[in-house]
């Protein structure tokens, strides 16, 4: 099976970015176990992260027709993006949310999430083990 696993802006600064909200783990470390998961669990996976939500509408998109599954944070883009939660919808794959922090916890800005409203689950607060159990539901339901 083949998962997409996409990830928003300010990611690729985990282990700078807020250490006590997203933990001192690396986007780096982040990879290498979802790599190394994903070896584990017999899935295809690609990898991407973007600053700029019009990439991660294009790469939704082109995952049309070539991955059975999607895991996304969105990041910040959870709260706004109405683009992303079209291009989910437009190409129906499976997809799982994924928040390292628990969002319920913090902010009111951080309570609305667009891409929730087609997610078929979500996974908050646990870090990056989140990505991980967002892989096995996939593989679970769908491999
Ligand atoms: C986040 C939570 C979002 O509110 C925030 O904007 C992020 C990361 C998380 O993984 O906890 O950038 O998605």
């Amino acid at each position: 099976m083949k998962l997409l696993i996409l990830n928003g802006p300010n990611l690729n600064m985990l282990g700078v970015r807020e250490p006590e909200i997203y933990g001192s783990d690396s986007y780096a470390e982040l990879c290498r176990r979802v790599t190394e998961h994903a070896e584990r669990r017999g899935a295809d996976i690609e990898i991407f992260q973007s600053n700029h939500e019009g990439e991660l509408v294009d790469q939704i998109q082109a995952a049309y027709g070539k991955a059975d599954g999607i895991v996304i944070n969105p990041a910040a883009y959870t709260h706004t993006s109405v683009a992303i939660l079209d291009a989910l919808k437009a190409v129906g794959i499976p997809t799982v949310e994924v928040h390292l922090s628990d969002v319920t916890k913090r902010e009111d800005f951080r309570q609305v999430s667009y891409v929730r409203l087609y997610a078929e689950k979500t996974v908050m607060g646990k870090g990056i083990e989140g990505y991980l159990e967002a892989m096995d539901y996939l593989v679970e339901k769908y491999g």
